[in-house]
């Protein structure tokens, strides 16, 4: 996710842009940039792809003037690659206002196009650009820049923090969010915006935080919150609870406790700007040409992005109803695979560096398979190999251990797996706008079993930290919920840990329960008719008459699970395809919590790295 900072007050921003962009960095970004005021009224800018400290090392060598009014930012490139010139901020025509951006305007393309058709120019390929243009426009009508920023943001479809500032307006930098966080810092003769507290908690903890659709006016002296229309909104300070220390993770005790609290975020913005009039258009895979011939999928990925791979099987052949096969990249490789021009490969990874998975894809594109990704990192080598790609917006993820973009390619398999059914008629649109609605309303049930379960959950594991082994059952699409949830333990915990399908049980696994043996199950919902709810009961009626300690993840209201049951871990009501974004949940976070209460390394297990760049 990007980092945003504003500053008016005293002839110091480049200190706190700079130290803000600093304290933003655990958030992940690939490019940063500046823009200062100066005192004599000219406007700097400068921005450079790569960690801040090549931004901080350009400084040196090139010097700017320092100021009184600055914006900074870290980007996470969703728009363009990770470029000098796709880096923020990006100006207005006339190079005197400057304006950065965190989120995806959904409908740039047409507001591109309407400003080429009016002549203008642009130099980067960013949907933030055609915002800086389009308010620079106003401004030069207004001469007002919250006006003109107001008459923008009335434009703009989608996710959005925006800052603006302008040369001939020292003093002053207006704010704009809507689905993207915004918050002001209050100081004596100096105020702050940041998109997080972390941006400025070492100048101040006096807070207030924007609502959704308002506006922000900061000088060093007065800050003006209002609704998009120009209304005064009623705004609450609050006092910053941790201190800067603390803001390397945004004030969350691992990387991997704050990509679990965005996976809500993940799935949704993975969805945003890939729904049109309730239906799926992914225009992503249109450099893939006709689909209609592709007779076989095969998916190909490593690790838990092979797990999502598993889960996008279950609905892209239930959509499409094309056969599909996932394949670990590094077995699919070297066993002389069957692939032909009606093949469509599919590879999943987080980094998009994963050699096994990249080899993979050489391997597929070699041998004339149309080759599409599903990847979190723009401008990775793995899309860049591939025919097409479909970016998750999962933001960045610096835990080793996968959660949030685990959620994002399930939810990016699942919109390919309606687009397919789309174009190739199998599914009625009635179907889609049916499943398009389950999907819209994953991140809202994520977000439940985030607020209720978490504290139930660390004291499980704080009780396990002695455990030795743990096993894990699931059926359909629980089984690749159940494979997710041992490597989890595998990963954080060091425990021996083994998903089964829970129908594998009887054909020798059940030899492996004993008294105290602690196996979670993954129920299905008993409403769908043909459930495979009563199977799972009987499962866990047999490991239990063998002395199991059974944790089950079932529905809400499910009460033929109580009796049989040592722990039910509650999850909201889904269709069966989509119970697998909720059960999955508590398994990251018991994982998670297990880690710590063992003293572990959360973010950075041992023997693990978050990119395997070697075979
Ligand atoms: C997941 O928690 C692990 N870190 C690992 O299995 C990972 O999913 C695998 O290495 C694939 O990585 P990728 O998604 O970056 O390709």
């Amino acid at each position: 996710m990007c980092g945003i900072v504003g500053y008016v007050g005293d002839n110091k921003s480049l200190e706190v842009l700079l130290g803000g962009l600093k304290r933003l960095e655990y958030r992940g970004y690939d490019s940063a940039g500046v823009a200062v005021i100066g005192e004599d009224g000219t406007m700097d800018t400068r921005k450079r792809a790569g960690k801040l400290q090549v931004l901080l090392d350009d400084l040196e060598t090139r010097p700017i003037a320092n100021g009184a009014t600055g914006i900074g930012h870290t980007r996470w490139a969703t728009h363009g690659g990770p470029t000098d010139r796709n880096a923020h901020p990006h100006l207005g025509a006339d190079g005197k206002l400057a304006l950065i951006h965190n989120g995806i305007i959904e409908n740039f393309s047409e507001l591109k196009q309407e400003l080429l058709d009016s002549g203008a120019t642009f130099s980067s390929e960013t949907d933030t650009e055609v915002a800086a243009i389009l308010v620079g426009r106003e401004y030069e009508q207004t001469h007002d820049l919250t006006e003109s920023l107001r008459r923008v943001v009335a434009r703009l479809e989608g996710a959005f923090t925006l800052l603006v500032m302008h040369a001939d307006q020292p003093g002053i930098v207006v704010g704009a969010r809507r689905n993207s966080p915004l918050v002001i810092g209050l100081g004596d003769g100096e105020n702050f915006l940041g998109s997080d507290v972390a941006a400025f908690v070492e100048f101040t903890r006096r807070a207030v935080a924007i609502g959704q659709d308002q506006i922000v006016t900061i000088r060093p002296d007065s800050v003006v919150v209002t609704d998009f229309e120009g209304a005064p909104v009623e705004t609450e300070e609050f006092e910053i609870a941790w201190d800067a220390s603390a803001s390397e993770k945004g004030g969350w005790s691992s990387f991997m406790a704050k990509e679990i609290s965005e996976e809500p975020e993940a799935v949704a913005n993975t969805i945003l700007g890939r729904v049109h009039d309730g239906l799926v258009d992914l225009k992503e895979l249109e450099p893939l040409g006709d689909l209609k011939d592709i007779d076989r999928i095969v998916i190909i990925a490593c690790g838990t992005a092979a797990y999502a791979g598993m889960l996008g099987k279950y609905a892209i052949e239930q959509w499409s109803r094309i056969p599909v096969d996932v394949e670990l990249s590094h077995e699919f490789r070297y066993r002389n695979p069957i692939l032909t021009e009606r093949t469509l490969v599919i590879s999943i990874s987080q980094s998009g560096e994963t050699m096994d998975t990249l080899m993979a894809v050489k391997y597929a594109v070699d041998h004339k398979a149309k080759v599409l990704s599903v990847c979190n990192t723009q401008g990775a080598t793995i899309p860049r190999e591939s025919h097409a790609v479909v970016y998750t917006h999962a933001g960045p993820e610096v835990a080793v251990a996968s959660t949030k973009a685990f959620l994002a390619q399930v939810t990016a398999l699942y919109l390919i797996g309606l687009e397919l059914g789309k174009l190739r008629g199998t599914l009625a649109d009635d179907e889609i706008r049916e499943n398009v609605r389950e999907l819209q309303a994953v991140p809202e049930k994520i977000a439940e079993i985030l607020s209720v379960s978490q504290a139930e959950i660390a004291q499980l594991a704080h009780w396990m930290t002695d455990t030795q082994s743990v096993l894990f059952l699931g059926r359909n699409v629980g089984y690749p919920v159940a494979l997710e949830g041992a490597l989890k333990l595998k990963e954080l915990a060091y425990i021996h840990a083994e998903g089964f399908a829970a129908g594998e049980l009887k054909h020798g696994p059940i030899a492996l329960i004993e008294p105290g043996q602690v196996v979670f199950v993954v129920v299905p919902s008993p409403r769908d008719p043909n459930s495979l709810h009563p199977k799972v009961v009987s499962n866990i009626q047999e490991i239990r008459a063998r002395g199991a300690r059974v944790i089950a993840i079932a529905e809400k209201g499910d009460a033929a699970v109580l009796p049989f049951a040592d722990e039910v871990i509650p999850i909201p009501l889904a269709g069966s395809l989509f119970e697998p974004f909720l059960a999955v949940v508590p398994l990251h976070i018991f994982g998670m919590e297990l880690s710590s209460a063992k003293g572990l390394d959360v973010d950075q297990p041992r023997n693990l790295a978050k990119s395997v760049t070697v075979e």
